[in-house]
Order: structure tokens, then C-alpha cells, then sequence
């Protein structure tokens, strides 16, 4: 099976490149100012045409490192293909265009090619939109607004109309939530969610294209991990397989991915691992292939990070037999 080089999103003529760099910097002490820039320079002169980012990555910091590489590696905007996320405090219908010139002033661009509905819920914001917190530091859910979510994605779909995006998203894990709480209309939709094995094959039947993130396992980030044990670069079988084709354990997860017909946003800052994760688009056999898609459907996503939100936010935003946001 030979992995591709694109796809198109959701039954559109727009092509997303299979292999992109995430840029979700777990801690800003590990990864200081100017190494986003730094990477996201490197993956573009390498070919790397599909960078995501968001808002919520330090508050525009990350979008604006992304934007000084584009601007520095002289690519026309026309090859690139942009991802970013509008903030929980910016759920009011009035703030979304709001939040968008923020993303596109800090990008420096004049319209992104994605732009996701970063969670399902709404934080209540304080002045200035910063993020309401308990006393112990979580953030403060708004439910009213949350449930109102409807409203979030009409002022989201003038952003297409605006050209500010060329398509908008849900990025939500749970297909059946979406289709729970039905969205007000479904032009320029696309999805963009974890995809287990059974959503994906669900998914691909509905003609979506899913983007996977966290591929490696993602980074660990204290206050949400989910994770347990080791990642899927430490599996036994992945490292095994792995070596056949004299790639990296994590070479062959991202190139499994992408046969499977779904675009990776692997995040790192080391240079090595940036050329490694951008070389992926290597033939691997149909058994090979069969046998790390039976290994996700025996352990689940082989210990990808979930969010848990429960713990953090106070509710299983996952729970279907809950009616929390
Ligand atoms: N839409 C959403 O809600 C959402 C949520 C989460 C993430 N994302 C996007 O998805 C991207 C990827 O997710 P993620 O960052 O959580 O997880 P990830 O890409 O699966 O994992 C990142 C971790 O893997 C390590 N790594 C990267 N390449 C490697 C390689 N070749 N060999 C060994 N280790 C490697 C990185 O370490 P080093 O950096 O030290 O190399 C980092 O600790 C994010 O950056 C973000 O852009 C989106």
C-alpha cells in the first residue's frame, strides 16, 4: 500500500497534503520563544505544505511564530494549507469573526484554509476574553452558551461566506454527539476528529476526511493526560514491523495513518525528528498494514493521549448517556 501525498476534505475540490506539523507546544519552559518558528521554517523547506495551529496555543504566540515562517520561507500563500482553532471564550456568536481577525492578524495571513470549533464547550471568559478559572485553576465551563453551540457555528459559517476560511470544523471525538445536537446547516462541513477504527470506516462512508493528531501518542501534559504505559513508539509489534522497512517506529505509525486515508500533524521541535516525520510516504505491504490495524482495534488507540474531562472540566464531555454539554 502506497500512502498519498493528499486528500480532499469533505467531498470539496480542496486538497489537504497528507503530512502537516502540529505545533501544540506542551510546555512553553522545554520549548522557548522562536523554536515553533524554527520548526515550522524547517518543515516548509523541506516541502511541508500543512502547518496547524490555534489560537489557544499560548494565546497567539504559536500563531505568530507560525506566521513569521511563512512570511520568511517566501512560499505563496496559494501552497499552503493553514489550520487554526477559535478559543472556548470566544463562543458568542458576536466574538467568532472577533477571534478570527485575531488568528489571521497574528498568522499574518488574509484567510486560513481550516478553522476548527476548537472543543464542543464554552469557558465563561473574563474581560479582555481570558479564561474564567476556579480556585484550583480549572477553567469555568459557560453550559448555556456551550449547549448553544448551534449559534457558534451559524457566526463560523459567515466566516466562510467572508472568505476569513475556506472550510470550518467540528473537532469532536464523537461522531454520534454531533449528530445528537443537529447543527443548523451543513454547508462547508467537514470533520475533524480522533478516529477510532469503527468511527473511521463510519466516517469514510459518509465521505469526511478525518485529520488524526496526536499520532505518536502526544506529548504529556500533567493537568489532562490520559495516558497510561507506554505509547505506540514503544510497542513491541510497531518497533518490530518498523524495522523491516529500516524506518522508525514512528515513521511507520505515520505512514499507516496515511494509508488508512487520514492526514498526520505530528508535533516535534527536533530537527532529526522533522525530517524523519516528513519522510513517511513509503509503500508498506497489505499484511503489514492489516496487522497494525488489528493491533488498534485489540488495544484501542494504543494509548494515545485523551483528554479527560471529567477531571478537568467537571463533566464526561464523551458521555452519551449524560446531557452535560
Ligand atoms: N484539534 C485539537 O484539538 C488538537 C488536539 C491536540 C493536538 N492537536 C494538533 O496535533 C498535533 C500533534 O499532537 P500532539 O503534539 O499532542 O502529539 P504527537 O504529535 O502525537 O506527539 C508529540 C510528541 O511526540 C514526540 N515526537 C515527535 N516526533 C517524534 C519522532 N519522530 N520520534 C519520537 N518522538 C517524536 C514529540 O517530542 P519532541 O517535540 O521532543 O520531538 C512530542 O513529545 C499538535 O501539535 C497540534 O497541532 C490538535
Amino acid at each position: 500500500m502506497l500512502p498519498s501525498e493528499s486528500f480532499s476534505l469533505a467531498n470539496t475540490d480542496i486538497r489537504v497534503p497528507s503530512r502537516g506539523l502540529g505545533t501544540f507546544q506542551a510546555d512553553p519552559k522545554v520549548y522557548p520563544a522562536g523554536s515553533v518558528k524554527d520548526s515550522v521554517l524547517q518543515a516548509l523547506r523541506l516541502g511541508c505544505r500543512h502547518i496547524d495551529a490555534a489560537f489557544a496555543y499560548e494565546w497567539g504566540s504559536v500563531e505568530r511564530e507560525v506566521g513569521e515562517a511563512i512570511r520568511e520561507s517566501g512560499i505563496s500563500r496559494e501552497e499552503l494549507f493553514i489550520v487554526t482553532k477559535l478559543h472556548n471564550c470566544f463562543h458568542k456568536p458576536e466574538d467568532v469573526a472577533i477571534n478570527m481577525s485575531m488568528s489571521l492578524k497574528n498568522l499574518n495571513l488574509d484567510y486560513v484554509d481550516l478553522y476548527l470549533m476548537h472543543f464542543p464547550y464554552a469557558y465563561k471568559s473574563t474581560e479582555g476574553y481570558g479564561t474564567q478559572r476556579t480556585s484550583d485553576g480549572k477553567p469555568v465551563v459557560d453550559i448555556p452558551l456551550s449547549r448553544a453551540y448551534g449559534s457558534t457555528w451559524a457566526a463560523m459559517e459567515k466566516l466562510v461566506d467572508t472568505r476569513k476560511t475556506r472550510l470550518i470544523v467540528q473537532n469532536w471525538s464523537d461522531y454520534s454527539k454531533q449528530q445528537k445536537y443537529t447543527l443548523p446547516s451543513t454547508k462547508s462541513r467537514s470533520t475533524h476528529i480522533f478516529p477510532k477504527k469503527v468511527l473511521s470506516s463510519f466516517v469514510s462512508l459518509r465521505g469526511f476526511t478525518l485529520l488524526r493528531i496526536a499520532r505518536l501518542g502526544g506529548a504529556l501534559i500533567p493537568a489532562i493526560t490520559g495516558r497510561q504505559g507506554p505509547g505506540p513508539l514503544e510497542d513491541p509489534t510497531i518497533i518490530e514491523i518498523s524495522r523491516k522497512y529500516h524506518k522508525t517506529p514512528a515513521q511507520l505509525m505515520l505512514c499507516h495513518t496515511i494509508c488508512r486515508g487520514i492526514s498526520v500533524i505530528p508535533k516535534t521541535n527536533n530537527p532529526k525528528r522533522i525530517a524523519e516525520n516528513f519522510d513517511v510516504l513509503f509503500q508498506i505491504s497489505e499484511n503489514d498494514f492489516n496487522t497494525l490495524d488489528n493491533l488498534m482495534g485489540e488495544r484501542g488507540e494504543l494509548g494515545i493521549r485523551n483528554l479527560q474531562t471529567r477531571e478537568y472540566l467537571g463533566f464526561d464531555n464523551f458521555n452519551e448517556e449524560i446531557e452535560e454539554p
